[in-house]
């Protein structure tokens, strides 16, 4: 086969690729390029503008290492990530929705005791934040394991700060309470922008579109015969929250991040400054 045009190329990339001897290999390489050029098809890129889409792909390699991987980047702002998620978590009744787990997460949080402050001295106005972890039908899981993290009230994470923090901070592991409880003290994160000093931070500016998301609080829930649970909780009233540049917001994960006067918290400690309290009763689904 040879002497391909626009009328034949694709078929002939079909047969191709649909000689790949593992069915679901096929199915996605057919799926690929059958898409592919029907992109190609309707966009008719110049030479020029296929240059610049292949420069654009070589930049986002290029800023990925260890600590910073662009092409997550790249699908979180394209809804990618958020479409991968609902095809592979769609909530049962009574199981809290998930969503992106971001690039922030740091395997090796610090374990703390229940009622500990993450903050770590971190200037910024008191938190607290209480809940439960339970089945769909409302049963307490004990002993389950809640990683927590957010950023401060400038809109940083420690990992992008780690020469003035000194080290992980306003993150931790906890252990829910044999009623399925947990409860522990930080800082109200703030709204921040997703790192856009690289080639998706320039396609976002090209697009017309801001970086931002609303203030919010990440949670990871693992417990041994449920499904592992990604999500956070948002910050009821935030400006961002209609147009989080991840497409991350669901109604079920807004909550008030609620101001209360100096005087006895939830947990019993007399606080001599307001404070803020967040609850969220979190459900899992079975594994
Ligand atoms: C985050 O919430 O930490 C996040 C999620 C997606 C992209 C960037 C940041
Ligand atoms: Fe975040």
């Amino acid at each position: 086969m040879r002497n391909f045009d626009e009328e034949t190329i694709t078929e002939a990339v079909l047969e191709r690729v649909g000689q790949a001897r593992d069915p679901r290999m096929k199915q996605i390489s057919e799926a690929l390029v059958r898409h592919l050029h029907g992109f190609i098809r309707e966009v008719r890129p110049s030479q020029a503008e296929w240059e610049q889409g292949i420069r654009f792909l070589t930049g986002t390699g290029h800023m990925c290492d260890d600590k910073r991987q662009e092409f997550i980047l790249l699908s979180d702002v394209l809804g990618v990530s958020m479409l991968v998620d609902a095809i592979n978590h769609g909530a049962a009744a009574g199981a809290t929705e998930s969503t992106v787990l971001g690039p922030f997460y740091v395997e090796a949080a610090p374990e703390k005791a229940l009622g500990a402050n993450i903050s770590d001295g971190i200037d910024g106005e008191p938190l607290i934040v209480t809940g439960s972890v339970s089945s769909l039908d409302g049963k307490a899981i004990a002993g389950a394991t809640i990683d927590v993290w957010h950023s401060d009230g400038d809109g940083y994470y420690d990992v992008q700060q780690l020469e003035e923090t000194g080290g992980l901070t306003m993150r931790a592991r906890f252990r829910s309470d044999a009623n399925g409880k947990f409860y522990f003290w930080t800082i109200r994160p703030a709204a921040y922008p997703i790192p856009h000093d690289g080639p998706v931070g320039k396609m976002l500016d090209a697009q017309g579109r801001h970086p931002w998301r609303p203030a919010h609080v990440h949670f990871m829930i693992s417990a041994s015969g449920y499904q592992q649970l990604v999500t956070h909780i948002f910050a009821d009233g935030d400006q961002y929250l209609d147009s989080d540049v991840v497409f991350g917001v669901k109604d079920s994960l807004i909550r008030m991040f609620a101001a209360r006067p100096a005087g006895v918290a939830p947990d019993g400690r007399i606080l001599d400054a307001p404070f803020h309290h967040l609850n969220y009763d979190f459900g899992l689904t079975p594994a």
